[in-house]
């Protein structure tokens, strides 16, 4: 429920929307009342997409940095705001630049594949980018003969190393949300919940994932969910997933485990930013993100090749 604060935030928001031709575009884990501001809301393939094609000037993104980053090296000519500077992944902080020039050293026939919760510097370094919902599909486009490097997340590279039966060398980040989801959590939901379908983020463990029924990104968990002819279903990934699939698929039911580690199952980063925040950096035009033209030159190469084959 809104409060009255809230709703006069969110038509005022509306309002600056319309006077500036601005869009927002919000990830999947954002708090709910986010979502009532947003154009789009997706996970970071589909808010990719969207900031690559919209013909709006200002772009304002409600997630993390790396994703701002993303929206602003695909569409350098529109101003792009994110809602929180201090909002940032720290699995990306995870695979340093100067790292991987080092493995690419050690590894000089390797292809680098950066997931895109990278930084701009390690996405100008690599020779493509993937993320959750296009990981297999990147990897499979890859000549046969080369070692992978996955960067950073080595539950993902685990994940298309099984899957693909590719040569992956792994790195060793980590997302702690999805990291520190146990076994024994699932276990506990499944209990529970006998004939929920398990969907998983790819970020999980083999450990986790192998309790799956889908492994897919965030946005691919709504079309499973769709699609599907279940009506429950748990959802091992960041706890605010429920709330975008219990408002796009009212009539299904949704649970999340009772996460025996107090890291699992939340990014507090994606939790920073608030009506208060989006009104006010859409209303100053403040937090603008800036990536240096020759690494942004280089990165949106390596994009480009995973746009090419969404
Ligand atoms: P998605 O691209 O699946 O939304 O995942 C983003 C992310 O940060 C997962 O932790
Ligand atoms: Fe990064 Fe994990 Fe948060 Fe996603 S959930 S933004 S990978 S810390």
């Amino acid at each position: 429920m809104l409060t009255e604060e809230q709703k006069q935030l969110i038509e005022k928001i509306n309002l600056l929307k319309k006077q500036k031709n601005a869009i927002i575009l919000v990830h999947n884990y954002l708090n709910p009342e986010i979502y009532e501001v947003a154009d789009y809301m997706g996970d970071s393939l589909g808010l990719s997409k969207e900031a690559a094609k919209t013909d709006a000037n200002i772009v304002l993104f409600c997630g993390v940095d790396f994703m701002a980053e993303t929206a602003k090296i695909l569409s350098p000519q529109k101003k792009v705001l994110i809602s929180r500077m201090d909002a940032t992944c720290p699995m990306a902080a995870m695979a340093d630049v100067n790292e991987v020039k080092e493995m690419k050293k050690t590894h000089p026939n390797a292809n680098i594949v950066a997931y895109v919760n990278t930084t701009a510097v390690v996405k100008a370094e690599a020779d493509i980018c993937c993320t959750s919902a296009n990981a297999l599909k990147v990897v499979e486009s890859l000549p046969r003969e080369s070692p992978i490097i996955c960067v950073p997340d080595r539950n993902l590279a685990r994940y298309i190393q099984l899957t693909t039966a590719r040569d992956i060398i792994l790195w060793p980040g980590f997302c702690h949300s999805h990291h520190f989801i146990t076994e024994q959590d699932v276990i506990g939901i499944k209990d529970a919940y006998p004939n929920a379908k398990v969907m998983a983020h790819p970020e999980c463990t083999k450990q986790v994932l192998d309790h799956a029924d889908e492994i897919c990104s965030t946005e691919g968990m709504v079309n499973f969910a769709k699609k599907s002819e279940a009506n429950e279903f748990i959802v091992l990934t960041e706890v605010g997933m429920v709330n975008r699939l219990k408002r796009d698929i009212p009539e299904k039911q949704f649970y999340s485990p009772k996460f025996s580690n107090e890291q699992a199952g939340i990014c507090p980063n994606m939790k920073k930013t608030t009506l208060q925040d989006v009104y006010d950096v859409l209303n100053e035009e403040k937090n603008e993100v800036v990536v240096p033209e020759e690494v942004a030159l280089k990165a949106r190469k390596a994009l480009d090749r995973m746009m090419e084959l969404s």
